[in-house]
């Protein structure tokens, strides 16, 4: 069942989410955490890293493992995801880059990749808690709306409107990578407890259908509703079509 934790803003819902993640943290010090990059968890990200620098928080025996990366850029170019990961998180903490995982944007080979990435994954004995945000047509990692859920990690061809939505933090649409390669939602589920974070009106009406809607791989997110330990750290305007057309769902 899926808990669902109501923020005021973005600054609540940053120190909210992290305040789970270092809880995780600080009860289990070597745990596996599942990473995701975008816009929504980087104010959580330096709520960690206040921690971190309070003394509150030690990442020295934490290993990651992100949820995706663009298929073609490398690790330096700055939209890539582990550039991403590094700028606002990894450099600014007492993680051990070599205990850090994403998949690898530069393996041509995307079966290999896949394999690579599963077996790491395979390997970390499970996520401790996977972080994910929602893309507006309810993907998580970057597995889009489709006719099955899927099982492993996974080349996509990224969707116009993901495309589109992304294309902001690029200099033109052409420069967006058009494949990526993401975590399977087989792999999402498996990890031991998973924590959404949503921010901004724009994110209400996929909160609403993820939370609230029909468990559908057009609706990749509302598989959540299956997971035994959810939670969806939003804040106001996130839920504000989740409040109004089904505000039972807020426990
Ligand atoms: C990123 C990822 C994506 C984003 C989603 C929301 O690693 O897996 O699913 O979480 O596209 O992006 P933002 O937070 O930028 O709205």
């Amino acid at each position: 069942m899926l808990k669902i934790i109501k923020a005021k803003d973005y600054a609540d819902l940053s120190r909210k989410a992290a305040n789970i993640i270092a809880a995780q943290v600080i009860l289990k010090p070597d745990s596996v955490l599942g990473l995701a990059t975008g816009s929504s968890p980087i104010g959580l990200y330096k709520e960690l890293i206040k921690g971190y620098e309070a003394g509150d928080l030690d990442f020295s025996k934490v290993r990651t493992v992100n949820l995706d990366e663009y298929r073609g850029l490398t690790p330096d170019n700055d939209q890539s995801y582990a550039y991403f990961m590094n700028e606002n998180l990894f450099k600014h903490i007492n993680i051990d880059k070599a205990n850090t995982n994403l998949p690898d944007g530069t393996e041509p080979d995307a079966e290999k990749e896949c394999a690579r990435y599963d077996a790491v994954l395979e390997s970390m004995g499970g996520i401790d808690i996977q972080l994910l945000g929602i893309g507006l047509n309810g993907h998580i990692g970057f597995n889009e709306p489709a006719a099955a859920f899927t099982k492993g990690t996974n080349c996509v061809d990224l969707k116009a409107s993901t495309i589109e939505a992304n294309s902001r933090f690029f200099a033109t649409i052409d420069d967006v990578p058009k494949q990526a390669y993401t975590m399977g939602i087989g792999s999402i589920m498996k990890s031991k407890k998973v924590l959404l974070v949503a921010n901004g009106e724009g994110k209400a009406e996929i909160i609403y259908k993820a939370c609230c809607g029909p468990i559908t791989p057009e609706v990749p997110a509302s598989i959540l509703q299956l997971h035994p330990d959810a939670v969806v750290v939003a804040d106001e305007a996130a839920l504000k079509v989740l409040m109004e057309k089904c505000p039972e769902a807020l426990n």
